[in-house]
């Protein structure tokens, strides 16, 4: 064998060598099955939501971290709806210096808010199991308990924003502004309600 050749082999060799591992790289076939499990699982989720797709739009980008854990689907929920609420709020104080009105909306937005992290508090203390002694037979009680302050929370959130755009509803403000509140609060409420509806699942499901 001439060395050209024997260069031409070890060349075709080592191609093949990249090649196959690459490839093996490409199909690692875990990863790809536990992604649609995990966006099988929040599209079931959200089916039990007002808004599904939005549902399915919002959380699915975060479907590998939720995997099929509730608690989680319903704590993600919230965060997303929280950083939704305190750019609506920012949006909102643009307008403040002109119209009352965006200066109170903004204000409820801010009391929702206070409820939302309230909300999220709780159920972190609920998943690391504060207050809740899984040995002791109530645990299922204080379970329930705990997510009806959760749910409490979640609908105080909804009622201050529903405020705000019932308030707005009144003014004879005209075109822009009140229709870009409007778009940006009632989409705010559409994702507080689903956050609502998946805690609301989590509360009657997801007992320890
Ligand atoms: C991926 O899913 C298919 C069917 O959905 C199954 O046959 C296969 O064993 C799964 N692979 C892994 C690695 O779990
Ligand atoms: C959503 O719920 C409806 C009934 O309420 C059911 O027919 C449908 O199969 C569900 N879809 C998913 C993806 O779970
Ligand atoms: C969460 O638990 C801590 C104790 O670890 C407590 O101080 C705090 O008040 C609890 N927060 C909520 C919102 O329940």
């Amino acid at each position: 064998m001439g060395s050209k050749n024997l260069t031409a082999t070890l060349l075709l060799f080592t191609t093949f060598l990249f090649i196959s591992r690459s490839t093996s790289a490409v199909h690692s076939p875990p990863r790809l099955n536990a992604t649609t499990n995990d966006l099988t699982f929040i599209r079931t989720s959200c089916n039990a939501t007002l808004y599904a797709d939005l549902c399915f739009n919002s959380l699915a980008g975060y479907a590998s971290a939720v995997q099929n854990n509730p608690a989680r689907l319903a704590k993600l929920a919230i965060g997303v709806t929280i950083s939704k609420a305190k750019s609506t709020a920012l949006f909102l104080t643009k307008f403040s210096h002109s119209a009352t009105k965006a200066k109170d909306c903004a204000s409820y937005l801010k009391d929702a808010l206070d409820e939302m992290r309230d909300s999220l508090r709780t159920l972190r203390n609920i998943s690391r199991g504060v207050g809740i002694d899984s040995a002791a037979p109530s645990s299922v009680e204080m379970f329930r308990f705990k997510m009806s302050d959760v749910q409490t929370y979640m609908s105080a959130a909804l009622t201050y924003e529903d405020t705000c755009t019932d308030e707005y509803d009144e003014t004879d403000e005209v075109g822009g502004t009140k229709t870009a509140v409007y778009d940006r609060v009632n989409n705010l409420k559409r994702l507080t309600s689903n956050a609502l509806a998946l805690v609301n699942s989590y509360a009657n499901n997801g007992a320890p």
